[in-house]
């Protein structure tokens, strides 16, 4: 249940209330592909640079260790020791951006494993089993991500069957969320907006989803290679059509910037892999800029990674011992500069959280993009 506590121009300040706690919006979700934060991040980590929400996928679940592992074990919050929600990609984009040899049909998609090459069938319905057996708080709809450059007409057709999927993904998560042997039988359901780049698709695509009244709207398809103004148009359309009383997720999203256009724009949910990412490359994000600590600048800077930051890094260490760890690949190194990230992202979102209450979001926003252009 989605609770709209304050709007700020078309900012959303809310409360989405779930079995697993109450998440605070706009949010940053965490990415734990394979229930794991990349660069040695622990679920005690995770308490101390405030996540709200973990967000992992079906797709490589499914492959390694295999979802009936997960349900055996209790599901991915017993599993993985994080009590807190825990949000689950469908599968979907991952099988569009990572499987090889992949054939698309009405009844789903057929694709190699990226592991070990066998043959898998995923659908609607597997997607929301495995979902189900991995009884995450949020489930993700099965749909087709075309690629940004795809034709207006094969967009079109794919539209239509990623609509065609979704009331199959509603069925099946119906079915499931009643049987006995449930883990999670109040998992949620979020149907995800899709038709590149082309507007009126679109358009046409979130009136007919809204239709369904799901837990929460995600805009799919951003970010894989049209430019960040375009990114912009798209949401300038496309949010309005979502209803402005349930959570709407921007999948894959992105930097700073973009995190503070799009919630400009009425988001409320993120993710992204660029603070883990980055991370583990020596690239951190300050209030000044990006740095990258392999840069012969910080060989005796004692400062740490951002004056003032209260991150487990920044409350110890200096840039010149973690620019040495990073050359030496001591594992701490890559550590300190993704729970730094991770901070950085967790604490703008709180940030953004606090300027919608006092509805001064426009101002923040300014501040904060000319701030991230000057290089420290
Ligand atoms: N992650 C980033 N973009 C997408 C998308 O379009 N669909 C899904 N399922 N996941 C995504
Ligand atoms: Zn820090």
């Amino acid at each position: 249940m989605y609770k709209l506590i304050k709007r700020d121009g078309n900012a959303k300040r809310g409360e989405f209330h779930t079995v697993h706690g109450v998440i605070q919006t706009p949010v940053f979700m965490n990415v734990g592909t394979a229930a794991a934060i990349k660069g040695a991040v622990s679920t005690e980590d995770l308490q101390q640079i405030g996540t709200q929400v973990e967000l992992s996928n079906t797709y490589h679940l499914h492959v390694r260790p295999g979802d009936q592992v997960v349900k055996k074990m209790g599901g991915l919050h017993k599993f993985m020791v994080w009590d807190k929600p825990i949000l689950t990609d469908s599968g979907g984009f991952q099988v569009f951006s990572l499987a090889g040899l992949r054939k698309i049909k009405e009844e789903g998609v057929y694709f190699n494993s990226h592991v070990d090459g066998r043959k898998i069938f995923m659908g609607p319905e597997q997607s929301m089993q495995i979902q189900s057996n991995l009884a995450s708080t949020i489930a993700m709809a099965f749909d087709e991500c075309p690629s940004s450059v795809a034709e207006r007409e094969y967009v079109q057709r794919s539209v239509e069957r990623t609509t065609r999927w979704l009331h199959r993904c509603k069925e099946e998560m119906a079915r499931l969320n009643s049987l006995p042997d449930t883990i999670n039988q109040h998992q949620m359901l979020f149907g995800i907006n899709q038709g590149a780049i082309y507007e009126d698709i679109r358009i046409e695509h979130a009136q007919q989803i809204r239709e369904l009244d799901l837990d929460g709207y995600a805009v799919g398809g951003l970010a894989v290679g049209e430019s960040h103004e375009e990114m912009y148009r798209i949401l300038d359309a496309v949010v309005p059509e979502l209803p402005v009383d349930k959570p709407t997720y921007l999948m894959g999203v992105g930097t700073p910037a973009n995190i503070l256009e799009a919630v400009d724009r009425g988001v409320d949910f993120f993710d992204c892999v660029y603070p883990s990412r980055n991370g583990r490359h020596g690239h951190v994000y300050t209030n000044h800029g990006k740095l990258n600590l392999f840069n012969a600048k910080y060989e005796l800077d004692p400062k740490p990674i951002e004056e003032g930051c209260q991150c487990p890094a920044c409350r110890h260490y200096s840039r010149a011992y973690i620019r040495h760890l990073l050359k030496a690949k001591e594992m701490l190194g890559m550590r300190l500069c993704v729970l730094h990230n991770l901070y950085f992202y967790n604490h703008l979102m709180e940030e953004i959280r606090d300027a919608i209450e006092a509805g001064n979001y426009k101002a923040f926003k300014k501040e904060k993009l000319s701030g991230f252009e000057n290089n420290a």
